[in-house]
């Protein structure tokens, strides 16, 4: 079962690795977060999935990986300079700025309805550019990677002698400076972008959009995000970019935050190269682009069919991976039950969680929004024990649950059950999994059994495609447990039996059976088990 609160996916991420606060040790700065050992494995997994789908098994695509900061003329010409804005608004009493849409109106810090009116924010960053401050040496972190792919638009097709259709991918950061960044890694100021830029002759935009559609939905299906978790959006034409005609929004179910865009692919018409573009007069283009003396150049295309030098239209499918990230995560997240807990255990479990979810409901100090996500939560997990327990974690986690006396009672009665109980399991597919294999001694104070799980997990990493670890950390039981919450689909033990017979223990991720595989042939047993 996935996810069913951000709390839990929080909790793990830094509990093993996954995702740290960005500079942590001085407080952090909202909206960053690093990547910890198990994350970037996972980043990178998924990143070389995206990569290898649409640039490798497709022969219509080019790669790119252009510079963050960019002539500024680039923003002023793409629009960005003018409308990449969100409205925002000041409270007046407490002097807390908040995305007008997301005050509405009144502030939701301090409730007070004395805000100012909604005036428009650039969310480009701005940095100096040189030694010297002059107004005129700046330059914008990019708020998309996109723009890098149009103005090399003539270099890409020039040095590959590409012809239309066919479609550049980058993968990079990009920068905004959000008015509230929050929700995790949903709405943060640096991000990694995964976007395609797919050139097209123009009439053919619309069934290249619906084409493009699928591939994604197939894509996202390839990582475990299913297409019965993806919603489609057809987002409505006040809602669209400035540059769009059409946009479809993949909307994924996230945990707490409900359906919110995972990815956009959006028909960007000619408005992108129209608008880099000099002598526009000589093209009809069909955008309306503000007119460009500074271009150096056209970025047009000569249709040998036709004769005549055109500019192409854009479907561009555009992710951020931290979103994908998240959604990859949730949807792996399992907590099930091992074995069931004894009655008179369940029963003190339920009668703390009664006791807490009765505090809240009559806590009047908590701000009310907390009040209700604690209490529907926290009903939740009572109406499904004993599948809900280990959820309890997640629940008092939750913003006000630490203001809760009877809290402290709950994670006292739950903790052991839990830990005897139940595991954490990321059933990530293999593929995504950040570490493989992990082998371990049953007794690292014996040599034998230690070397010889040593020399397994080079002899399974050697060639380098299958990420492997050594652990001999703690128990075994302990060991099997970290592995199931990074989501490693094979645990392998050496044991007493190893020296006597040259074979090992090989468990199973999802289902915990375990085979006994003699060492000469673990490497095409793991790698079958990996394929499967
Ligand atoms: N080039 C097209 C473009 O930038 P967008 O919808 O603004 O379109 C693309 O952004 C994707 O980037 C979104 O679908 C989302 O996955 C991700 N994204 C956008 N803003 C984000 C933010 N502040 N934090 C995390 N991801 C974000």
């Amino acid at each position: 079962m996935p996810a069913v609160s951000l709390e839990q996916l929080v909790s793990l991420c830094k509990r093993r690795g996954i995702i740290y606060p960005g500079s942590e040790i001085y407080g952090g700065l909202q909206g960053l977060y690093d990547y910890g050992p198990v994350g970037v494995e996972l980043k990178n997994n998924i990143v070389d999935s995206w990569w290898r789908r649409n640039v490798y098994e497709r022969d219509d695509m080019e790669g790119l990986d252009c510079a963050i900061l960019m002539n500024p003329l680039t923003w002023k010409y793409s629009g960005h300079e003018e409308t990449f804005v969100d409205p925002l608004v000041d409270c007046r009493k407490c002097q807390g700025r908040w995305r007008a849409d997301q005050a509405g109106t009144s502030c939701p810090a301090c409730g007070s309805t004395d805000l100012t009116e909604p005036r428009p924010f650039n969310l480009m960053f701005k940095t100096q550019v040189g030694p010297v401050s002059e107004e005129d040496a700046y330059a914008y972190l990019r708020p998309e990677t996109a723009q890098g792919i149009f103005v090399n638009f003539n270099n890409v097709l020039t040095t590959t002698a590409r012809k239309l259709p066919f479609g550049i991918a980058q993968v990079g950061k990009g920068f905004r400076n959000e008015i509230n960044p929050r929700n995790f890694l949903f709405r943060v100021r640096e991000f990694d972008m995964l976007e395609i830029e797919f050139f097209v002759h123009p009439g053919t935009e619309d069934a290249w959009q619906d084409r493009w559609l699928e591939d994604r939905l197939a894509w996202w299906e390839h990582i475990g995000v299913g297409r019965d978790s993806i919603r489609i959006l057809d987002v409505p034409r006040e809602d669209l970019a400035h540059y769009s005609k059409k946009t479809y929004d993949l909307m994924y179910g996230y945990p707490t935050l409900g359906y919110e865009e995972l990815e956009g692919i959006a028909s960007r018409t000619d408005f992108d190269l129209g608008s880099h573009t000099r002598y526009q007069e000589q093209y009809e283009l069909a955008a309306q682009v503000a007119e460009n003396p500074s271009s150096t150049t056209r970025l047009s295309y000569f249709d040998p069919q036709t004769n005549r030098h055109v500019i192409p239209f854009v479907v561009e499918p555009s992710a951020g991976v931290g979103r994908c990230l998240l959604a990859v995560l949730s949807e792996a997240y399992d907590e099930p039950m091992v074995k069931a807990p004894p009655e008179d255990k369940l029963a003190g479990v339920k009668g703390g969680l009664d006791a807490f979810n009765a505090s809240v409901s009559g806590n009047r100090k908590l701000p009310e929004e907390a009040r209700e996500a604690l209490i529907s939560f926290g009903e939740s997990i009572s109406s499904e024990l004993p599948e809900s327990m280990p959820r309890i974690d997640a629940l008092l986690a939750m913003t006000g649950a630490d203001r809760i006396k009877e809290g402290k009672t709950l994670r006292n009665l739950s903790q052991k059950v839990i830990g005897d109980h139940y595991r954490t399991v990321l059933r990530l597919k293999p593929h995504l999994a950040p570490v493989k294999v992990a082998v371990f001694p049953l007794k690292r104070t014996d040599d034998r059994l230690a070397s010889t799980a040593r020399d397994i997990r080079k002899s399974l990493q050697s060639g380098g495609r299958i990420r492997t670890v050594y652990d001999d950390t703690g128990a075994i039981g302990k060991l099997y447990r970290r592995q199931d919450e990074i989501g490693t689909p094979l645990c392998v033990t050496v044991d007493f039996q190893t020296i006597d017979d040259q074979t090992v223990t090989v468990r199973d991720r999802d289902t915990m059976a375990q085979d006994r595989v003699p060492i000469d042939e673990l490497k095409v047993y793991v790698e079958e088990k990996l394929a499967s």
